[in-house]
């Protein structure tokens, strides 16, 4: 089996009872605290904390926070902030001088630890001053619920921006390494329908909300592509723009986990990530959800799109 996922490549899916977008009403208490305390005006510019920002989504929300004119704090293990999930100690510094804050919380939104982590962090993120946060979460992961809600309990104001899988999951990371390496994309995906989003649209929609004000205050905004498709037809439709052939091996979660175990990922992890694919790649995410139209006025990037740009880059050359 090629290699998987392991800690990068997780989160992204749904339950029926997460399509609503909008939290129940106790847990919009933090929009009344802050209303009085922060600036408003949707066009200040900010100093914005953006965490992961070396990885798929952070360093495409770092890029659209610069290019709207705000100052961006790139943290990371690897800088150029010093940021760790797991060493409260990096956080202060990382935190100190931030108007507002991008949570992606590693190796997943949803991962033992994760809320105790992100309720900490965020009530820490308040006490600083910070005056927003926007958390990336997955569509249907009942396992982040615990997570969005810890945020949404510690006091500042806060957004959850629910992704469904990425399309860059195809060209970037370990799954874009397999296939580059083995040709095949060796996944517990099933024949499951995912309306895969570009990266891009993810950032683009957190930068807006965090330059919008209170306006998506308390809100869990769900964002996915516009089309849906299978596993096996994203591999197709790369195979078929990029002129190499690349198959598509579905396989149980548990056989997955197994391989995860092989390649060195800790117990704990492989057994949250059996869980997760065995929950979330049901087919529960085979619809499409329309927060990006709703905060960016647009329709999401075509997945097409996205495999011609990564033909075009050379992203499935070996
Ligand atoms: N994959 C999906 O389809 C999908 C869909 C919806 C939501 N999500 C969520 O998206 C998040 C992953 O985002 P991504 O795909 O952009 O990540 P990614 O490409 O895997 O990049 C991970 C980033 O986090 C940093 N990082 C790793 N471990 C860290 C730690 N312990 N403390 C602080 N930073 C750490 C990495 O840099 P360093 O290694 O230098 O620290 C890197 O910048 C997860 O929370 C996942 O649940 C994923």
């Amino acid at each position: 089996m090629a290699p998987g996922p392991g800690r990068q490549l997780t989160g992204a899916m749904t339950d029926n009872r997460t399509r609503e977008t909008t939290r129940d009403t106790t847990r919009d208490t933090t929009r009344e605290t802050t209303r009085e305390t922060t600036r408003e005006t949707p066009e200040n510019t900010m100093t914005v904390l953006v965490t992961g920002a070396t990885g798929r989504v952070g360093s495409r929300v770092a890029e659209a926070a610069r290019d709207a004119g705000h100052e961006v704090r790139a943290a990371a293990r690897s800088g150029p902030v010093l940021f760790d999930w797991t060493d409260p100690a990096t956080w202060t510094d990382a935190l100190r001088g931030a108007d507002a804050a991008f949570l992606a919380h590693q190796p997943d939104v949803g991962s033992p630890g994760a809320a105790e982590a992100v309720g900490a962090f965020a009530r820490r993120a308040g006490e600083l001053g910070v005056r927003h946060l926007v958390l990336l979460s997955a569509r249907g992961e009942h396992q982040a619920h615990a997570t969005e809600d810890a945020l949404a309990a510690a006091g500042v104001r806060w957004t959850v921006v629910r992704a469904a899988w990425f399309a860059q999951n195809f060209s970037e990371g370990p799954l874009a390494d397999a296939m580059r390496e083995g040709g095949e994309l060796v996944f517990p995906g099933g024949e499951v329908l995912e309306p895969f989003i570009d990266v891009r649209d993810v950032a683009e929609v957190v930068v807006a909300v965090l330059g919008a004000g209170e306006r998506y205050a308390g809100r869990v905004l769900e964002v996915s592509g516009g089309r849906l498709l299978s596993f096996r037809d994203a591999v197709a439709e790369i195979s078929r723009a990029g002129g190499r052939e690349f198959s598509y091996v579905p396989v149980a979660a548990v056989e997955y986990g197994a391989a995860l175990r092989g390649f060195g990922v800790p117990e704990g992890e492989v057994e949250f990530l059996i869980d997760l694919f065995e929950t979330n790649l049901d087919g529960r995410n085979a619809y499409v959800s329309d927060g990006v139209r709703e905060v960016l006025g647009r329709g999401p990037r075509e997945f097409s799109r996205f495999v011609d740009e990564g033909v075009a880059g050379a992203a499935w050359k070996r």
